[in-house]
């Protein structure tokens, strides 16, 4: 793994951005794995900022996201959805039509997890992956225990995860308890993975996920065995690995 250190959020930020706005005019046809949480936000800023100035173009961009809530349309403030279009989507210019996350609502859930993983296939799978990582070691929403074979399937939230994830809500309790997730085997055939962690929250697990044993229990840990992995961390996060 390449590991990038940054002084702090901000430059981590900065950095991740010109890696996927390379990526993007050296293959306008880039499929782009996406993350949404706290850890990409000022990325997807950067993003816009750039399309802004040097109008790097998506219009023939593809996107996959890594996950969405179950019982939130895409419409709803706290889907990933709304969070892709207005962070990422609508400031750079993706076609809606070329923008892809699992569908929260589907009537049928598994069905829709192999409609997923078969749509990133379709699209000739992921060229840069962008991931954050959970306190648990989680990557998407593949919770410790989920086996390194796992393609895109519906998952229960921990108590963690949902406590997590709970300042994006009124109350924890209306964290939903249900997501769909590219699975860490879907994750893992992406040519290309950026894995961005900032934060002394993040300092142990990131410890874990580049010394730590390969281990189930530590889904991040996988990522150990990936060709072409770069983690862009700051200093808070490196604390433990220096
Ligand atoms: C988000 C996702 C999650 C987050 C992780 C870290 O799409 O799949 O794995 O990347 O929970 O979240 P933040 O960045 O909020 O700390």
């Amino acid at each position: 793994m390449k590991i990038i250190e940054v002084d702090h959020y901000d430059q981590m930020s900065q950095e991740a951005a010109k890696i996927i706005s390379e990526a993007v005019c050296s293959n306008p046809r880039t499929v782009l794995g996406l993350a949404t949480g706290g850890t990409p936000l000022g990325t997807y800023k950067y993003l816009a900022r750039d399309h802004q100035l040097n109008q790097t173009s998506y219009t023939q961009v593809h996107t996959v996201n890594l996950d969405e809530y179950v019982g939130k349309a895409a419409d709803h403030q706290q889907s990933y959805a709304y969070y892709m279009n207005t962070h990422l989507f609508k400031p750079v210019g993706i076609p809606h039509t070329q923008t892809h996350l699992p569908d929260g609502l589907a009537v049928n859930l598994k069905d829709e997890a192999d409609r997923y993983n078969q749509t990133i296939q379709t699209l000739g799978g992921v060229d840069l992956q962008v991931l954050g990582i959970g306190k648990n070691g989680h990557i998407g929403f593949n919770e410790p225990g989920t086996s390194f074979d796992s393609e895109t399937h519906l998952v229960h939230l921990t108590a963690s995860t949902r406590k997590a994830n709970a300042t994006y809500f009124s109350t924890e309790s209306d964290v939903p308890t249900q997501a769909i997730t590219m699975g860490i085997a879907t994750i893992m055939r992406a040519s290309q993975i950026l894995l961005l962690v900032s934060g002394i929250d993040k300092a142990e697990i990131l410890y874990q996920c580049l010394f730590g044993e390969v281990d189930e229990q530590i889904p991040a840990t996988i990522l150990q065995t990936h060709p072409h992995v770069t983690v862009i961390a700051d200093q808070e996060a490196l604390t433990i690995v220096k």
